[in-house]
């Protein structure tokens, strides 16, 4: 716990007033990778391996752009930054351990940028999402990486339509959002790889499957290279009852 408070207090005065509301889930998130490291370690180094593949296709190495970078965990930054000029992490929060882990490593090619990558606001302003239309004034993109990204947009706008009752909004808000990434990424005329879950499941002690789901909300699952599944909560880290499995994939 006082890891976690030294963090968020380190992390307030380097994030934006707006993005401070998504520092408590990015600390959360943190502490959660901590405890289940041994865990997460084959889905992380999957993750590693995808993108140093897709990477392996770049013809060019200029800029290369991470979204979702997080705590980068599942992004090979040391590779990037060597094999890129510069190396782009966009992500809500930016949390004062990585900053400071970046500074230690020397990855001075580094930049960092807080965004929220949903495209939500575009939806609430009435019109069509295009959360990576940004993407199209980076100079000298070579390489785009969605890294563990996508569900996540999905369960962030569900919780905001929950919080602020949804008014004005489409009611296929979550698929839209997903479709709106999915076709961002599809659309841009550069290398890309995308590592997403793409479903949950709950199994009990006995090993029975107790509730699954899609987090992708309807939307078709892209063909992809390869797919493992993720421990995201092994037995014991939400209930002694029950574990939860994540499908993940990349493209
Ligand atoms: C499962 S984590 C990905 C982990 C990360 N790739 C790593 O290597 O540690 C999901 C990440 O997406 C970010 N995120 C969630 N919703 C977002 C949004 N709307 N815009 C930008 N980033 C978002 C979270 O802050 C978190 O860092």
């Amino acid at each position: 716990m006082i890891l976690e408070a030294l963090n968020y207090a380190a992390t307030w005065p380097l994030t934006a007033p707006g993005h401070r509301p998504f520092m408590r889930s990015s600390v959360n998130l943190w502490s959660r990778a901590g405890r289940c490291a041994a865990d997460w370690r084959e889905h992380e180094e999957n993750s590693k391996a995808a993108v140093l593949a897709a990477m392996a296709k770049c013809r060019q190495r200029r800029t290369a752009v991470v979204l979702g970078s997080g705590l980068l965990r599942d992004v090979p930054i040391i590779e990037l930054s060597r094999a890129f000029d510069t190396v782009v992490l966009v992500d809500l929060v930016h949390l004062a351990n990585v900053r400071a882990w970046l500074g230690m490593k020397g990855l001075k090619n580094v930049r960092l940028i807080e965004r929220d990558l949903s495209g939500y606001e575009d939806l609430r302003a009435g019109g069509a999402a295009d959360p990576l239309g940004f993407l199209r004034q980076v100079p000298y993109l070579d390489f785009v990486v969605s890294a563990n990204l996508l569900s996540q947009i999905g369960q962030g706008a569900k919780r905001r339509l929950e919080k602020e009752g949804g008014h004005g909004m489409p009611a296929d808000t979550l698929p839209r959002l997903i479709r709106a990434h999915l076709d961002g990424l599809g659309a841009l005329p550069v290398q890309t790889c995308l590592v997403t879950d793409i479903g949950y499941a709950v199994i009990d002690r006995t090993g029975r499957l107790s509730e699954e789901g899609d987090l992708l909300h309807g939307v078709a699952v892209p063909s992809h290279a390869a797919e493992w599944d993720w421990p995201v909560a092994p037995l014991g880290e939400e209930s002694r009852d029950y574990r939860i499995l994540h499908k993940v994939i990349a493209v």
